[in-house]
């Protein structure tokens, strides 16, 4: 069976540290997000197709260096299609049911259980819901109580919700919904493809999980997840190796070679591998890039700080993201395009 994972978006609501790097790479308790995702796929699924095309490169680098018991395919589209012109773009690879997972999801969902629930319901497509409590910033699904979806909702006021439940992200589908995409194109899933499923087949169900889930789509939810991960670990903070830690860290997580001077105190943030912080610092709700070194005495909150940024002693900033290197070129202005709809 093959899983097609979507991670060839640019990510632009989490630069500047997708300048440097593909989304999916990014660390997530010292792996990269990608890699928990994998690690979650049933044991049925042995092939894994990679839909890349932004830093393509060093996607396909990481699957050389580390084996996850799958074959995997990285599929470049020469330019992005989207989340349906991308899956169109892998149909060579796909001979029977397939899951479509967003890259940049962390969740506790249970494929093995929604695969079951898919075979059990001869669903033509099955999306994984989640109950939300805002659901005027999100598209909601109209949902039968067998669990048939008849039609999505964008953002309804509260009062006219169908229900609470939004598209989680993760698909199931039969290989006769590749014949509703045309190819080459850049096509939305989830607004082109989906609404013909559901008129043409009546057999689009949804299927809701229970636990946690998070779109780590933006670096207040990058440093979210990082919180929810560590409470479910029941730790503090979390080190890689060859880490010294003279202050304080605090529902933190660093990476390898990370030092952390005296009286220095990092509360609810994330330190990539081989950052350096002086002392007498104080870190709030910031992520700091790849050999980043932050000065004695500053003051950074909710700060993003670029890979290979230098912040210079007693420096203080807050809200703000650091990046004094070049933009890659063809990097968007603007996000493109947006899953999940938020
Ligand atoms: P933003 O620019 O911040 O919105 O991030 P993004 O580019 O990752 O977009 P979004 O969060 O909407 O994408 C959800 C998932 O779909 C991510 O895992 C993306 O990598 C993936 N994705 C989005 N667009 C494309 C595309 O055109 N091609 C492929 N292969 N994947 C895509």
């Amino acid at each position: 069976m093959e899983a097609i994972i979507l991670a060839g978006g640019f990510g632009t609501r989490l630069r500047p540290f997708t300048f440097t790097r593909a989304k999916s790479l990014l660390p997530i308790i010292n792996e990269p997000m990608i890699a928990h995702l994998i690690k979650t796929l049933p044991k049925k699924v042995d092939t894994v197709i990679l839909a890349v095309n932004y830093r393509r490169e060093q996607i396909e680098e990481y699957f050389c260096k580390h084996d996850f018991g799958k074959t995997i395919i990285v599929n470049e589209e020469p330019e992005p299609l989207g989340t349906g012109g991308a899956v169109k773009f892998a149909d060579k690879h796909i001979v029977g049911s397939f899951f479509v997972l967003n890259a940049d999801i962390i969740c506790s969902l249970n494929l093995a259980e929604m695969l079951r629930f898919h075979e059990k319901k001869k669903a033509v497509a099955t999306i994984s819901l989640w109950p939300v409590e805002n659901v005027s910033e999100f598209g909601v699904v109209d949902i039968r109580k067998d669990g048939t979806i008849t039609k999505f909702v964008e953002k309804p006021k509260a009062e006219d919700a169908p229900s609470d439940l939004i598209n989680a992200g993760a698909y199931l589908l039969e290989p006769q919904v590749l014949n509703y995409i045309e190819p080459g194109k850049l096509i939305s899933m989830e607004k082109q493809i989906f609404p013909q499923i559901i008129q043409n087949t009546g057999r689009f169900f949804g299927y809701k999980f229970q636990g946690h889930w998070m779109d780590v789509g933006r670096i207040s939810s990058y440093i979210s997840v990082h919180k929810l991960l560590l409470e479910k670990q029941k730790k503090t903070f979390i080190t890689g190796d060859q880490c010294t830690i003279q202050g304080i860290l605090r529902q933190s997580c660093a990476g390898n070679r990370v030092s952390v001077g005296k009286n220095t105190t990092v509360e609810s943030s994330v330190l990539f591998d081989e950052v350096t912080i002086g002392e007498n610092v104080t870190l709030d709700h910031c992520v700091i890039g790849e050999h980043v070194s932050i000065g004695d005495g500053s003051v950074l909150r909710n700060v993003a700080v670029g890979d290979n940024e230098r912040v210079q002693d007693g420096t203080v900033l807050d809200n703000v993201v650091v990046w004094n290197q070049p933009i890659p070129q063809g990097y968007p202005s603007k996000q493109i395009g947006n899953v999940i709809g938020e």
